[in-house]
């Protein structure tokens, strides 16, 4: 292991530093290595994956079989972060024997370095039997997307002080049953101050106020990917939905003027093309026009070139 990969220990020693911990979502290996890059500690392949990439209305479609996919695409990415993929709905919930099988999937075949599952105290068993078999395990409450239904949509949690004695109870269950952090999520800020200052595990919030331990986004969120979604939880730190629609307008209008590709961005027959090609100049275009991917990255066949034009930057 890379000497400054982040494991559940560096987590808990920013904990007890006082250091923030900076968690985002990612579902696929660019994200991954350009948030590994910028040095997020933790990535997160969230079931959000199902609302954010697949277009659904709730994570409750998500597969186990997606999250692995996803999962290995982002752990194949990653140098420093630490990964984490949610265990999605109905892969922990029937028993005990298939959530452990199913967790061991996200670890083995994902190269998850740790799981998320959903709820308080009655998920408190199965977090034991996970950390008995090495799985560290990161609890999830507050509001918890997978009971969409039962919450009766995507709603605040804790606000009544039965509810967030309920929270009081799940956090701390969690915590003794071996969970090594907690995510917080959509709970009022005083409740989860309180539940951050009393657990010894660190707490990551998101709609949860800022003296948790860290926070953590959906990156397409953070981005402004969608801007008709804009929850006052989030901060948007760029507006990529208009970016992305003036760069792809551009491109549309420059392939129907003609303009793209200019003559520096296609290939041509070595020793010129006046005569048509000759057999030696048909294994010239099969030569530059080969399906290796350059190196650093790019389609295969794509020569990385100055743009035609420069950038909106
Ligand atoms: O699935 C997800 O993205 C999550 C985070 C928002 C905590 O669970």
């Amino acid at each position: 292991m890379k000497a400054d990969k982040v494991t559940i220990h560096t987590l808990q020693d920013k904990k007890a530093r006082g250091e923030k911990i900076a968690m985002l979502t990612a579902y696929d290996a660019s994200f991954a290595r350009l948030l590994d890059e910028s040095h997020i500690d933790v990535l997160l392949v969230g079931d959000s994956v199902g609302m954010v990439v697949q277009g659904h209305d709730t994570t409750l479609p998500v597969t186990l079989d997606e999250m692995v996919y996803h999962s290995r695409a982002v752990a194949r990415a990653s140098r420093r972060a630490h990964v984490v993929a949610d265990m999605p709905f109905m892969s922990y919930q029937a028993s005990l024997d298939e959530a452990v099988t199913n967790a061991g999937r996200l670890i083995k075949e994902g190269g998850a370095g740790a799981v998320k599952i959903e709820g308080g105290a009655r998920c408190a068993e199965l977090v034991s039997r996970l950390a008995s078999v090495g799985i560290p395990v990161m609890g999830h409450i507050g509001l918890t997307p997978q009971s969409f239904h039962q919450m009766g949509g995507f709603r605040v949690q804790g606000r009544d002080r039965e509810a967030a004695e309920k929270l009081f109870d799940d956090a701390r269950a969690l915590e003794e049953a071996g969970a090594y952090s907690l995510v917080l999520e959509g709970i009022p800020r005083e409740i989860a101050a309180d539940i951050t200052s009393q657990l010894s595990i660190p707490t990551i919030g998101i709609g949860a106020g800022p003296a948790c331990d860290g926070q953590v986004l959906v990156i397409h969120d953070l981005l402004g990917m969608n801007d008709t979604f804009s929850p006052k939880f989030v901060r948007r730190y760029e507006h990529l939905a208009t970016r992305i629609r003036t760069a792809v307008e551009e491109y549309a209008s420059d392939v129907r003027a003609g303009s793209f590709p200019a003559p520096r961005e296609s290939f041509s027959l070595r020793g010129g093309g006046e005569n048509g090609p000759t057999p030696a100049r048909v294994t010239a275009i099969a030569d530059v026009g080969g399906c290796s991917a350059p190196a650093g990255g790019g389609s295969p066949g794509h020569e990385p070139a100055a743009p035609a034009k420069p950038t909106s930057r």
